[in-house]
């Protein structure tokens, strides 16, 4: 038998090397490369817990470990050849730590499989993204809580259906992404939390009978404990999905900010002014300056999506445990990741370098007869009207302005009363915006003093 062309790791029983086009299609490391530090932190701690269970000596563990780290150094050099012949990044680590070592290495896989060793890396891989997000949250909330402390009450229109509905407060507006991303950040460590189990030691998929420590790899990997089922451990790719289902929901929380920016900067509304810094120009008309960052962070949710909705197609018909279907988990989550974090980072510089137009939203805020709840709510507490009456009257009374081209504050009382007799002076005092928003002060709503006990609080939760 001629093993020179067949693999180097498993090609034993093989008598022929592959395809160039089965070559092609199974190899992971043009991708897998990225996990290189998790492969080689997950083989380090294999090795001293082989060592220890006195599965391997001292001196063959102690030759393993240290030759990971020279074989670490030379990916993180740039010096090192992956090859496509040894599939992935496990078997091109171990036949360089091969090269190094000598026959040490080929002592590393006892006890495991690349089934338990492929999902502890990628578990690692995406716990470190998690951490990530981690941080960027925290920072996008920081930046968030710092437009709403300055702007606790700046007036604005607030929409529905982005129709002026009724006056808010710049702040207020904030923080309402504050608990929108808020919830994204507990979602972070609701997912970290939960996904913290070690799959390693679960071998090819039954466990194995050397009497290996799971307890001592997942202690050294950071893991909260080992994975209680082996079949599930190397089967499962919950994490996987569970941070793309989290990513997908802070990008679409992303978006939506990201098009309420697009909006604002527009010069028909100039409510904000995004920086020079995150603004782009035009090639040809040397008049614009366009929120392309915006944009981006707009559409990235598309893509990060898609990759929640591809893992989970590759993932729903798979029988247990390990098919090489489950490769194609890396692709989606990598590209998912780089985007998010260029997402949140892109939102990030832009909360914190744009300013809001204070004349610009005030202006806008009183607009559209945005106090015409004020208005009816002042006919029910002082005429003792029931809503639904002061809600026709009032109607009454924006159609009259309407006519008249007017606000409701520029009608006379005689007009108002025109319409409902008991209708005093004493309305005009609602109909301002400053007044309307100010007078919100129910748990929860737009009241410069109740969005400053939100940014408090939430400053808290952060430090
Ligand atoms: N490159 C593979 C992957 O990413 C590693 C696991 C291979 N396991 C196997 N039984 N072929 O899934």
């Amino acid at each position: 038998m001629s093993d020179t062309s067949s693999n180097q790791m498993w090609g034993g029983r093989f008598a022929e090397g592959p395809d160039a086009i089965m070559e092609a299609i199974n190899a992971s490391i043009g991708f897998d490369q990225r996990m290189a530090a998790q492969d080689i932190a997950g083989s380090r701690a294999h090795a001293a817990m082989l060592a220890a269970t006195g599965i391997l000596t001292d001196s063959d563990a102690q030759a393993i470990r240290e030759g990971l780290l020279t074989v670490l150094s030379e990916i993180d050099a740039g010096t090192f050849q992956f090859s496509a012949a040894l599939e992935d990044i496990h078997m091109n680590v171990e036949a360089r730590l091969k090269e190094v070592i000598g026959e040490p290495a080929g002592r590393l896989h006892t006890g495991r499989s690349r089934n338990d060793q492929v999902a502890t890396d990628f578990k690692l891989w995406v716990r470190d993204q998690l951490d990530a997000a981690d941080g960027a949250l925290v920072a996008l909330l920081q930046a968030l809580l710092a437009q709403a402390e300055a702007g606790a009450d700046w007036v604005m229109p607030g929409f529905t259906h982005l129709q002026t509905a009724q006056p808010v407060t710049w702040g207020h507006h904030m923080m309402a992404y504050v608990e929108m991303f808020g919830r994204d950040l507990s979602r972070v460590r609701d997912a970290r939390a939960r996904m913290n189990e070690s799959p390693l030691g679960a071998a090819a998929l039954a466990g194995t009978s050397f009497p290996i420590d799971r307890d001592m790899t997942a202690a050294a990997l950071g893991f909260d404990r080992p994975c209680a089922n082996s079949l599930d451990a190397v089967s499962d790719r919950d994490f996987a999905l569970e941070f793309l289902s989290t990513a997908s929901i802070c990008a679409m929380h992303l978006s939506r900010f990201a098009e309420e920016l697009v909006i604002w900067s527009s010069a028909q509304f100039r409510f904000v002014t995004l920086s020079d810094r995150f603004s782009t120009g035009s090639s040809i008309m040397p008049q614009k300056k366009n929120p392309d960052a915006a944009e981006l962070i707009r559409a990235k949710v598309g893509r990060i999506f898609g990759a929640n909705t591809a893992l989970m197609l590759v993932m729903k018909g798979l029988p247990l445990t390990y098919s090489k279907d489950m490769q194609e988990d890396k692709e989606q989550v990598f590209d998912a990741a780089d985007n998010w974090m260029l997402a949140l980072a892109a939102m990030e510089g832009m909360v914190r370098d744009m300013t809001g137009n204070r004349e610009a939203l005030a202006g806008a805020a009183g607009s559209g007869f945005s106090t015409a709840t004020d208005l009816a709510d002042w006919l029910v507490r002082v005429l003792n009207l029931p809503f639904r009456d002061a809600h026709h009257v009032t109607g009454a009374l924006v159609a009259l302005a309407e006519g008249k081209g007017c606000d409701l504050s520029d009608l006379d009382l005689s007009d108002m009363q025109g319409v409902h007799t008991g209708i005093t002076e004493d309305v005009y005092s609602v109909l301002t915006v400053e007044n309307s928003v100010h007078s919100r002060i129910s748990y929860g709503g737009t009241a410069p003093v109740r969005v400053r006990e939100q940014v408090a609080r939430w400053q808290e939760k952060l430090s």
